[in-house]
């Protein structure tokens, strides 16, 4: 049987990586977080001290990405952050990295080597361009301002000097860029089931994911 897939998109900090990295414990799936991607293609773009807008360097850097950077700590800096959606605005570089993606959801790694009988995918592009079959589609939102907060706690336990403004300021900036590029923009897929999460914990948003997820398993074991 094709491996299962969950599709979980939205806007930055709405609590997709914590929404998957649950589900993927609680199944027993592959979960792969498509945003660091994203940020170890801009990041390495930095260190090389060039342009993360200059789609030669960006697209030349996501070819030779090295999975082991996938696990950097600097990824999750606000200049990582800045640079991946800039990086990610290039053609050249979501064609680079669209079949990594596409071949961890057809074959999901597992420990030991093994495959995982699924897998789920957290990003903006899922639903819509990577796995436009994925059986369970979640669109996961929260206000601007829900996000801010949550991002400026992220980064102030990293360390970071950060002020709340300037974090919503980048929030909206980002958005605006994320949905506005013509290549794969972020949006809900159109057979995407919407979570906003602005007030729930995230109990509450796991217990909403897992009922549509069971849904869909048992639907799938019925066919
Ligand atoms: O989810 P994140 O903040 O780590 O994502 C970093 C950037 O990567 C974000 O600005 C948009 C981009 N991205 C994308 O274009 N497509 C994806 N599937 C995942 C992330």
């Amino acid at each position: 049987m094709k491996p299962f897939v969950i599709a979980l998109d939205g806007p930055a900090a709405a609590g997709k990586g914590t929404l998957a990295k649950r589900l993927a414990t609680h199944y027993g799936f592959a979960h792969l977080d498509t945003g660091a991607l994203y940020r170890a293609v801009g990041l390495a773009v930095l260190k090389a001290g060039q342009d993360p807008s200059d789609p030669n360097a960006a697209a030349a850097a996501a070819q030779a990405l090295d999975p082991a950077t996938l696990q950097d700590p600097e990824l999750r800096s606000a200049a990582a952050g800045d640079a991946s959606s800039k990086v990610a605005a290039i053609p050249g570089v979501r064609a680079a990295l669209f079949d990594f993606q596409r071949r961890f959801a057809a074959s999901p790694p597992g420990p030991d080597g093994r495959s995982c009988s699924g897998s789920v995918l957290d990003g903006r592009d899922i639903g819509t361009v990577i796995c436009p079959d994925a059986p369970v589609k979640i669109f996961v939102t929260a206000s601007a301002e829900a996000r801010a907060g949550r991002r400026l706690k992220e980064l102030q336990a990293r360390g970071e000097k950060a002020i709340y403004a300037r974090v919503l300021e980048d929030i909206r900036a980002r958005d605006a860029r994320d949905a506005a590029r013509a290549d794969a923009p972020m949006k809900p897929a159109d057979d995407a089931v919407h979570l906003d999460t602005s007030d729930l914990d995230i109990d509450q948003v796991f217990d909403r994911a897992r009922l549509l997820v069971d849904r869909a398993l048992a639907a799938q074991r019925g066919a």
